[in-house]
């Protein structure tokens, strides 16, 4: 079976955790936790980097730090991996659901702006509201982030998701978990508001197993979200907590497996781009298959190639029965029990469509010529049966 995407481990990975066992640094303090989120900071080009044992953790204490509170209004894409959404949801928030776009799959932007236009309203003092701050008219609940997802690496109009966000003073959380890579404008992804997050779980471009980086601009946030992936712990030697934290720091010995992996970083990410241009030249055009597009000004990492089909329900099968392993795109948030009454900005549901009709095909970091062909054989082999 050809994988669908599994990590590449081809490094010093052996090395630096035997280093880590035989020098007894396996847990929350070490050297590698530091280096990795160096390397991480200094590739994306933020000016830190805090670790944490997944990006859902880290997209957890984003929220917490840029103010989100209980009955607060935060914004996110209806097509997402369910975690943009559980992280929302921990700090007591309400999501409010956004269809995305249908060419390049990333919130609908036109949507969102319509509809803030007509249903958010500046805050009154005078009513008890903060000024400066807007709200929703049919809950008055404060609107106060929005959380971009870079769906599968691709970006989509961050400047018009910038000048949205500061008209309505929303806080920008980037869930750039799939995105180690891509660009926007020549500008790392994760690097548009106060928080990016990345996810180097066993799917990602690069995997320290399980783990998460939150990148930041800012010496306070960052100096903040270490403390609370730390229990909030005061003082190095007595146990005192000046707040309620988390167990949310990641391990030296996973830490040791992402850096070691961010030393292939460049090769992965070249082998994932030949392999998009690869399956892009040879699938156009057949059967009715179409592909996300990618906007002008980004560059993607081109993380796990999807594909559109109104066969898709039939090639998956056929595919994962022919030794293709291959999976549908995420079921559309609002069609999850928990967010099913929530707020949903749509006109024709896109996100369903695009459920009911994308596939994500073998992309591994590692994959082969051979293993590309073979792939790409088997499409063509089931739409020319
Ligand atoms: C879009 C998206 N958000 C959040 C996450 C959560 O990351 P993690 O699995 O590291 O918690 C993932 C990856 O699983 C993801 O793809």
């Amino acid at each position: 079976m050809i994988p669908l995407s599994v990590p590449h481990l081809n490094g010093n990975e052996w090395e630096y955790v035997k280093d880590c066992l035989d020098t007894g640094w396996i847990s929350s303090a070490g050297s590698y936790v530091n280096r990795f989120e160096q390397m991480i900071a200094e590739y994306t080009g933020a000016r830190y980097g805090v670790a944490c044992m997944n990006g859902t953790a880290g997209l957890h204490l984003a929220q917490l730090l840029s103010g989100v509170k209980q009955g607060d209004h935060v914004i996110a894409p209806n097509i997402t991996f369910v975690a943009t959404l559980n992280a929302v949801t921990y700090t007591g928030a309400e999501p409010i659901l956004v269809d995305v776009n249908p060419e390049n799959w990333q919130m609908d932007l036109d949507l969102l702006e319509d509809f803030l236009g007509k249903n958010a309203y500046p805050g009154n003092p005078g009513a008890g509201e903060e000024e400066g701050r807007y709200y929703l008219q049919s809950t008055r609940r404060p609107l106060k982030a929005i959380v971009p997802v870079h769906v599968l690496g691709n970006v989509g109009d961050m400047d018009k998701l910038l000048s949205i966000a500061l008209k309505y003073n929303l806080a920008v959380i980037e869930d750039s978990t799939e995105s180690l890579g891509s660009f926007y404008k020549g500008k790392h992804t994760g690097r548009f508001g106060k928080f990016g997050v990345f996810s180097f779980n066993g799917n990602k471009i690069i995997s320290a197993g399980g783990g998460g980086m939150m990148v930041t601009d800012d010496e306070e946030l960052a100096k903040k979200a270490k403390h609370l992936t730390t229990q909030a712990k005061a003082s190095p030697e007595e146990y005192y907590h000046d707040e309620i934290g988390y167990n949310y720091r990641l391990v030296n010995v996973l830490a040791a497996i992402g850096v070691a992996q961010m030393e292939q970083f460049p090769a992965l990410l070249a082998n994932k781009r030949k392999m998009d241009a690869f399956y892009r030249s040879e699938l156009a055009g057949v059967g009715d298959i179409t592909f996300q597009q990618v906007p002008d000004g980004v560059e993607t990492n081109c993380w796990l190639f999807t594909f559109k089909t109104a066969r898709m329900w039939e090639l998956l099968q056929f595919l994962n029965n022919n030794g293709v392993q291959s999976r549908p795109f995420w079921v559309p948030m609002h069609s999850l029990p928990m967010f099913a009454k929530k707020i949903y900005v749509s006109q024709d549901n896109v996100a369903a469509g695009i459920y009911e009709s994308c596939i994500s095909i073998p992309s591994s970091g590692g994959i082969t010529q051979q293993e590309l062909e073979e792939v790409v054989e088997q499409i063509k082999h089931f739409y020319n049966r």
